[in-house]
């Protein structure tokens, strides 16, 4: 790979240790994936923030790192945590559980990240723009970036996203040429898509079929929101590995559908209708009972305005005794439905907001077995993809209304 003089010094060890392994681990990147050159990145969000996911050796890592580094080359933000810290306690977990995660939180903070501890970031800031480069972690945000915003960026891990953090840099390979962020596969869309559960259904039967590769929507409104354009690409990357997705007259890589697919040769062209919807919610309806015992909702993180849906179908409602309703955003989304009113009428249906986490990356082994939860209970492919599979919790799936409804009387109605 071609190095500029600033880069050749960094990996001589100039700028001090983190900065030297830092290079060393971009170098090798870039020499796997024959990348010719590095380019600087706008900001980095950091997909190994969750002590779940960086384990005792990802600790060991970002500490050694933060012992050299007082401040990032480029604006960075921290994923989802395995807890979150104004009430860990509640949550049932030990000290000893969390002390690894504030080590972890703190050692990002010490070299400067921001601990929003979210995954929409770009809900709060870490907004890049149109052609960017940037170096993000988490397939949901990754897909959102590249998809919704039209940055550029691979899907980092943890020690790769650090690194670019670390030098500002990222090695051009992958979605950063425009030659690899071309269509692959027609998706022609016959039936209005409208709200959050049709986004879900419908990215979680295309990544299925997707795979890795870029799939082009045509039919999707062009007043699809932002959190559904959230949901359709985290659900892409959960049944598949989807982490850039045009939609023709929606997103900016696609006015239309030449530009979709800029000259590449179109492949395979699919139809979704009412029918692959439907199979995609039965698909995610795994729990065998009808007793709702842990509602969750907020994956992605949820928006100011879905708090706003949340607050009107709680209002002067009351959750079943034995249900407990997780809602989860970052802290600064939040503070703002704490202004606006929102938290307090959640709160007062008897609802948790929960900050920094989420169940997929939380402590949730722990967390399931003292608060004695049974299955989930969500409106969120993803989350009905993960949990089954990563700590063995059967999910119901459904539209918001619906989990509100079951988290009101105790029992899924199908
Ligand atoms: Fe975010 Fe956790 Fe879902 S990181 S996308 S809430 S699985």
């Amino acid at each position: 790979m071609r190095l500029t003089d600033e880069e050749k010094k960094m990996l001589d060890g100039r700028d001090g240790p983190s900065v030297r392994k830092s290079m060393e681990i971009l170098v090798a990147l870039g020499d796997i994936y024959d990348a010719e050159q590095m380019v600087p990145v706008a900001s980095t969000h950091m997909p190994g923030s969750s002590i779940v996911v960086a384990g005792e050796a990802g600790l060991r890592f970002v500490e050694e790192m933060a012992e050299h580094v007082d401040h990032l080359a480029a604006f960075t933000t921290l994923n989802p945590s395995a807890m979150d810290r104004a009430q860990w306690k509640e949550l049932s977990l030990r000290a000893e559980e969390v002390e690894p995660q504030f080590r972890l939180t703190r050692a990002y903070e010490k070299m400067g990240a921001i601990s929003c501890h979210t995954c929409t970031p770009y809900f709060i800031g870490n907004v890049p723009r149109l052609g960017e480069h940037v170096a993000w972690g988490e397939s949901s945000a990754v897909a959102y970036a590249n998809s919704v915003l039209g940055a550029r960026t691979n899907r980092e891990g943890g020690p790769s996203a650090l690194a670019s953090a670390v030098t500002g840099r990222t090695p051009a390979y992958g979605y950063h040429l425009d030659s690899n962020r071309k269509g692959h596969l027609l998706v022609k869309v016959t039936r209005p898509i409208k709200g959050f559960f049709d986004y879900g259904n419908l990215g979680y039967h295309v990544g299925a079929i997707a795979g890795d590769r870029i799939p082009v929507f045509l039919g999707i409104s062009p007043r699809a929101t932002p959190d559904e354009l959230k949901i359709l690409g985290a659900a892409l990357a959960s049944s598949g590995a989807v982490a850039l997705y045009h939609a023709v007259g929606v997103t900016p890589e696609a006015r239309t559908l030449e530009e979709a697919f800029g000259g590449a040769p179109r492949g395979e062209s699919l139809e979704i209708g009412d029918q692959e919807l439907a199979q995609a919610a039965r698909k995610l309806n795994k729990a065998k009972t009808s007793t709702v015992d842990w509602v969750f909702l907020g994956c992605p993180h949820i928006s100011i305005q879905e708090f706003g849906e949340i607050a009107a179908l709680l209002e002067g409602k009351r959750l079943h005794s034995g249900v407990d309703l997780w809602v989860s955003s970052s802290p600064a989304t939040k503070a703002l439905s704490d202004i606006m009113g929102y938290s307090k009428i959640i709160e007062a249906a008897g609802a948790r907001i929960v900050c920094e986490t989420c169940p997929v990356l939380a402590l949730t082994g722990s967390i399931a077995e003292r608060k004695g939860f049974t299955c989930i209970t969500t409106n969120s492919a993803k989350m009905a993809h993960y949990m089954p599979g990563q700590f063995n919790i059967l999910s119901h799936y459904g539209p918001l209304s619906q989990c509100i409804e079951a988290a009101m009387s105790g029992q899924w109605r199908r």
